[in-house]
């Protein structure tokens, strides 16, 4: 369970807090989805929970120790996976080699296993030939089932995804929303979503909003 205490943050020298004392839980086998209005700091928050950046206050647990104390790189590297709005891939190589680098990287207990690596892509339709392509000849959709994938096979607990389907039509998004929902009923997985979607929003377990610097939990 991840869990953020008494967070508070502000940018710089503004005078009103982006949020104040929020206190929030997150357990695994739950997809949970956050909506609110643009600048209102979900992806400063996303930031946080990623290890990405500190807040001004507060702290975040992981299973109960502090992620400070996992130390930054060691959470970001074996614990959390994430997801963009622009895929986050490694543009200079192919969608299989995109796979193999994070499992090695990541010290998987499935590093070094091609075979694994295009079972996985094929089950999210995409096929040994264009797995093998370099991955900006893939389409948008299939860049971002690619970078979902990823975030699947690493051994992270915590997934974490910033408008995962932001420029995908409708087929493709439905497509993304399931892999989610999968990470998270079937590989036991908590997974946090942004999103500006109302129809993506509504396919969370646990729908967030953040409203007047609070998060509100429907
Ligand atoms: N590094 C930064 N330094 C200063 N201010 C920042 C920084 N990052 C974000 N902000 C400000 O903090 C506020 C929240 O930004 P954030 O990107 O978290 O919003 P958001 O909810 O993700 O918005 P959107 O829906 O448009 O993506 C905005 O007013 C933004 O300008
Ligand atoms: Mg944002």
């Amino acid at each position: 369970m991840l869990t953020v205490k008494n967070l508070t943050h502000w940018y710089g020298k503004s005078e009103k807090p982006l949020y104040e004392n929020v206190n929030l839980s997150f357990e695994s086998d739950k997809v949970y989805t956050i909506v609110g209005s643009s600048g209102s700091g979900k992806t400063t928050f996303l930031s946080f929970i990623a290890g990405l950046d500190k807040p001004q206050k507060g702290d975040i647990f992981l299973d109960g120790t502090n992620i400070k104390k996992l130390g930054a790189t060691n959470y970001r590297k074996h614990k959390v996976a994430i997801v963009f709005q622009q895929y986050n891939l490694l543009t200079y190589m192919s969608a299989l080699d995109n796979i193999m680098t994070a499992l090695s990287v990541t010290d998987s207990e499935h590093k070094g296993e091609k075979q694994y690596a295009l079972d996985a892509l094929k089950n999210v339709g995409i096929e040994k030939s264009d797995a093998e392509k370099n991955v900006q000849k893939l389409s948008g959709g299939q860049q971002q089932r690619v970078a979902i994938i990823r975030a699947m096979l690493v051994d992270a607990n915590i997934v974490i995804a910033d408008e995962p389907t932001g420029n995908l039509d409708g087929e493709n998004s439905k497509m993304i929303i399931k892999l989610f929902q999968d990470l998270a009923h079937a590989h036991h997985k908590t997974v946090i979503i942004v999103t500006h979607d109302p129809e993506i929003a509504d396919h969370g377990d646990v729908k967030i909003s953040l409203e007047n610097c609070q998060f509100v939990v429907a």
